[in-house]
């Protein structure tokens, strides 16, 4: 376990920010992260997995810790389902592939979603209608305060819309170490309900493989690939407004796309209001909003984390000023 000072973590975030951490180590054993979670010489201690879904806007103070628990195993399978464990230092698209190669079904709707398999429950990451947590079984972490390790189950994760226990109640209390998930041999769930992807496969066969296939080609036409140009995926949650707020917007908006919840409420795509505002494709120096998607931001090269917040708050408040509407960041912001 090497001990690095003024640590570039350029490389270890995927908007590619130019930032460091005051102290850094990366821990490849249960061990190591136990033994730098309790060296009482720093009183900080940060917890960095995959990078994919933070924005620094300032040096990281005290130690930084580079979760890099590496392995995939089938620890239990029977005629129809196998029961997968990852490591979290996993790379997530990674193991999607892993486990497409094997022929399991339930993470193909999951491919090419930047970031680390131990921080996939924290916002129970999702897309194209499907949500960690409908594959997710249980996961392992350590309490930062006793260094004893406990399970949750998917009930106790809590999982919600781009959230879950470990971004609510218990935020900063746990450092996920594994996850297991439940996928199928055969009889796949498969979803194919996006109209996109429907389209994208044609007269293909409906194989986990061949929907993975599919959607890749659907997010690599529309969101930017990380090693080419720094992003963090969509920087904003969708929305949820109330149905009479929703219904006095389509007076002015008759095209305001929406998805109606289970409570009544709607949500609406932040995308497409930051774009009918014209944002879309708008840079200021190198931070910019993504020309293909109006919800991703960017960094050209050089962008600080200061400028790529300065945009994300105009566009925060021209939503306000213009639909009344409170943008949050999916994204974490340090
Ligand atoms: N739209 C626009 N202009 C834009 C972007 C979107 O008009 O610039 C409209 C689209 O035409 C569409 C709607 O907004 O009618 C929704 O767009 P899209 O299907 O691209 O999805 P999204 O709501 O922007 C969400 C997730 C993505 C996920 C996709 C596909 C959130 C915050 N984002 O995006 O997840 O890949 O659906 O399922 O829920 C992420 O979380 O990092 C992420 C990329």
């Amino acid at each position: 376990m090497k001990l690095h000072t003024q640590y570039s973590l350029k490389a270890f975030n995927t908007f590619g920010i130019e930032q460091s951490a005051e102290n850094f180590v990366a821990v490849s054993s249960q061990i190591q992260l136990k033994e730098a979670l309790s060296l009482k010489s720093f009183e900080q201690k940060f917890i960095l997995g995959g990078g994919s879904n933070l924005l620094l806007t300032q040096p990281i103070k005290g130690l930084c810790i580079h979760i890099a628990l590496k392995g995939i195993n089938v620890i239990q399978e029977d005629d129809k389902t196998v029961l997968v464990e990852a490591m979290a230092g996993e790379n997530w698209h990674d193991f999607v592939c892993w486990t497409l190669e094997q022929g399991y079904g339930g993470l193909e709707n999951l491919s090419l979603i930047p970031g680390n398999v131990g921080t996939s429950p924290i916002q129970n990451i999702g897309a194209y209608g499907v949500e960690l947590k409908d594959v997710f079984e249980n996961c392992t972490a350590l309490d930062r305060n006793d260094l004893s390790e406990r399970s949750f189950s998917k009930k106790e994760a809590q999982f919600g819309y781009r959230s879950s226990y470990f971004k609510t109640e218990g935020k900063g209390q746990y450092v996920i170490t594994a996850v297991r998930f439940r996928l199928t041999k055969k009889a796949h769930q498969i979803n194919i309900s996006y109209g996109a992807i429907k389209e994208a496969l044609g007269d293909q066969e409906t194989t986990p493989q061949n929907i993975a296939n599919a959607l890749i080609g659907i997010r690599q036409s529309k969101l930017p690939n990380p090693a080419e140009l720094g992003n963090s995926g969509s920087f904003f949650k969708n929305p949820v407004i109330t149905k009479t707020q929703y219904d006095q917007l389509l007076l002015t908006h008759p095209s305001l796309p929406s998805y109606p919840q289970e409570n009544g409420e709607v949500k609406v795509p932040a995308g497409w209001l930051i774009d009918q505002l014209g944002f879309k494709g708008k840079r200021i120096g190198d931070a910019g909003v993504h020309a293909k998607q109006a919800l991703v931001l960017v960094n050209y090269g050089a962008a600080t984390g200061q400028e790529i917040l300065a945009l994300a708050i105009e566009i925060q408040a021209t939503v306000k000023e213009n639909f009344d509407i409170d943008l949050e960041a999916e994204v974490n912001i340090l």
